[in-house]
């Protein structure tokens, strides 16, 4: 099973650029062609959320005019950019969009490993949180399958970043009750989010907590004393997620690839099929 996680794509209105430096949607487009391009073909790409920098009706039509050409299945979790009830509308075609309650959540369950997609919004803010009734389900779910390797993927990082001048330090309501949870429930193999935009990784509710880099314009790692965000010119990028049946000690295992878009020129053969192919430097 092969996951591509894109998160933060952030896309304009057409022909605007974000903070007039970051054309987004050119992002988008060279993200597609990456991942058209994975061998093996991927299985499905999950958007984790803040997919329009503002949640307009027609940045939305923008984003789906892009990702068209994407081959794998597209899921997706709504981020604090986002507008539940447009991102409701955009998806609303699709079989795993809910077609009633409050959130958008629901579980991927066609793969070696199950995929439970949470909605972190908290109306309004920033931050992200979960309420009782959130945690409850996300309880269920992971209860109904104990023994299945499963990934709990939602937008803000319940985690911290160490990231003095970032929102992406935890979530403000029901982080540590969502650490118990997932504590409970051994199976939990990832935690994935967006929102960070930039790359860690961290120990969380006894599984591994993963923010993904953003395809859009990445916050450059401020851990200082003055409390700063900012935006750098680092490569936008993916992140790919492979079950392998052996990780090196005979279990399986998610192993967690992040790649930079980009042309980075032709790669150069030094093996094939374990044998060099240039000459010893
Ligand atoms: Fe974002
Ligand atoms: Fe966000």
């Amino acid at each position: 099973m092969l996951l591509v996680q894109i998160t933060d794509t952030h896309i304009e209105a057409p022909g605007d650029l974000a903070y007039g430096r970051f054309d987004t949607a050119q992002n988008l487009r060279a993200a597609v062609e990456a991942i058209n391009r994975i061998q093996p073909a991927p299985d499905l790409v999950l958007h984790t959320g803040d997919m329009a920098h503002h949640g307009s009706s027609e940045r939305y039509r923008y984003f789906l005019e892009i990702v068209a050409d994407l081959k794998p299945p597209l899921f997706a979790v709504p981020g604090n950019h986002d507008n539940r009830g447009r991102f409701r509308e955009v998806f609303k075609d699709t079989d795993w969009m809910p077609d009633d309650g409050t959130f958008l959540h629901y579980v991927i369950e066609d793969h070696a490993v199950r995929v439970i997609c949470c909605d972190s919004v908290l109306e309004g803010r920033v931050q992200g949180g979960f309420c009782t009734g959130r945690l409850s389900w996300i309880d269920e779910q992971l209860s109904a399958v104990p023994d299945k390797p499963t990934i709990v993927a939602l937008h803000h990082p319940p985690f911290g970043s160490g990231m003095s001048g970032s929102s992406s330090n935890g979530l403000v309501e029901g982080g540590s009750a969502f650490a118990g949870v997932l504590r409970r429930h051994s199976q939990v193999v990832r935690v994935i989010a967006g929102h960070a935009h930039r790359p860690f990784t961290c120990a969380y509710g006894g599984t591994i907590g993963y923010a993904a880099p953003t395809t859009c314009y990445p916050f450059a790692l401020e851990m200082g004393p003055e409390k700063i965000l900012s935006i750098i010119n680092e490569p936008p990028a993916i992140s790919i997620h492979v079950w392998l049946e052996d990780t090196g000690d005979g279990e399986p295992g998610l192993v967690t690839h992040t790649v930079p878009i980009g042309n980075w020129g032709e790669p150069t053969v030094l093996l094939r099929d374990g044998k060099r192919v240039l000459p010893e430097s």
